[in-house]
């Protein structure tokens, strides 16, 4: 069987996301079961350089992992020729400047969302990389799991006859720090530092709609910090300037109306951490990260209002569950690997810097909602 090596730059593995999703569950399970293999049969291995700001760090992820390339310099990183794709999850207010230096040294990228701290510097993104011809990806990790790709069957298979509305509910309680640990780091609850949950939350929101709904036309949102003292991860009480819920309606192409609640200041009492209840004329369906219910016309209860009752019908068992009917891997792997069988000339991947650019206006949008209190329209993006 033919092999190939394809050497990638990851900048940012020490954090939260680069470490757990991207490195380990991505990278190196790619690497530990042989690599990628195209539509030919020829395997492509992967070669990560690790990229940081702290060499120890480093030093101990590599040795943890089986691994000897790693530097604390980004150009000399980007300077090696055996290297072709570079990957950024670093905090997100330092990712521009690193991706530019990147497309400029010819490399092909893959990044977290979001792609940059605006729409202005989205749009430079997508400009120098269409320019200097790299082949750009973002990540859309929700696509891929398994609740959203048994939601995205139903959909295909006109289950829901014409589709009313969605609504989503993502969130649980973040620890302000003080009793127990935040479970985030504290720069997502800092606006200076690039912080804020719709930042976070509405790029996110703005793959799921368009990938499975329709492009997103309009937004109002309400905005709000809600808790305005946390603590940091030395313990530190810091001023929490960034928003910490947001609350957002979402007008679709097509006429689909989608509300989504964001928050890091609710507690949980739901199946999943996040959920879409989607109705349609035909059936509804409730979809999570993993689990995916639904509930046809036919099989629809009648319930009757009655407040002098309590209610006794067991709504939560009158749904099917959709069976899997495959083995889902993890989200980041399997985009991961599209990814690079995109850059290795095998298959397609969508998911592209102007996408990017559509989540960070969405998030734009919402804020620009809240801090005037109106509803805002969005027109197609273009370079
Ligand atoms: N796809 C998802 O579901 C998802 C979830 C959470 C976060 N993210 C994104 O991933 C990125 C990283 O988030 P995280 O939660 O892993 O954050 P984190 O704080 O855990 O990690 C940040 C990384 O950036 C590095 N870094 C580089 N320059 C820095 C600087 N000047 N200050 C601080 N850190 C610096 C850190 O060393 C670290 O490796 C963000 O852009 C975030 O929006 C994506």
């Amino acid at each position: 069987m033919a092999q190939r090596r394809l050497g990638i730059v990851m900048n940012g593995v020490t954090g939260r996301m680069g470490y757990r999703q991207h490195l380990v569950r991505s990278i190196l399970a790619i690497r530990d079961q042989g690599g990628v293999e195209l539509s030919d049969g020829t395997l492509v291995q992967v070669d990560p350089l690790l990229v940081g700001r702290n060499a120890e760090k480093l030093q101990d992820l590599c040795k943890r992992h089986g691994l000897d390339r790693w530097t604390t310099d980004l150009d000399e990183a980007l300077s090696s020729s055996e290297d072709t794709v570079y990957f950024d999850a670093q905090l997100t207010s330092v990712r521009e400047r690193a991706i530019l230096k990147a497309i400029a040294a010819g490399k092909h990228i893959y990044t977290e969302k979001p792609i940059a701290d605006d729409v202005a510097g989205s749009l430079r993104l997508a400009q120098a990389a269409t320019d200097a011809g790299v082949k750009n990806g973002v990540v859309h990790d929700k696509l891929y799991l398994p609740g959203l790709l048994k939601l995205k069957r139903l959909v295909d298979s006109g289950f829901f006859g014409r589709i009313l509305s969605v609504r989503g509910e993502f969130g649980y309680w973040v620890f302000e720090g003080d009793l127990q640990p935040a479970q985030r780091p504290s720069w997502n609850y800092r606006a200076e530092d690039g912080g804020g949950i719709t930042t976070d939350m509405f790029p996110h929101w703005n793959y799921v709609l368009e990938n499975l709904f329709g492009r997103v036309e309009a937004v109002t949102a309400r905005v709000v910090t809600h808790i305005s003292d946390r603590w940091d991860e030395r313990g530190e009480p810091y001023a929490a300037t960034a928003d910490d819920a947001a609350y957002g309606i979402f007008e679709l192409a097509g006429g689909v109306v989608a509300q989504i609640n964001s928050s890091w200041t609710t507690r949980v009492h739901r199946d999943e951490l996040v959920e879409f209840h989607v109705d349609g004329t035909h059936g509804s369906a409730v979809a999570g990260l993993h689990r995916c219910v639904a509930q046809h016309r036919t099989q629809t209860p009648k319930p009757v209002w009655n407040p002098d009752l309590v209610e006794r019908t067991p709504f939560r068992e009158q749904w099917f569950a959709v069976p899997d009917n495959q083995e889902f891997d993890n989200g980041f792997k399997a985009q991961w690997e599209q990814f690079i069988r995109y850059v290795e000339g095998d298959g397609e991947h969508p998911y592209d810097f102007l996408a990017g650019v559509r989540g960070v206006r969405l998030a734009e949008a919402g804020l620009e909602s809240s801090r005037e209190g109106r509803r805002v329209t969005l027109d197609e993006v273009a370079l």
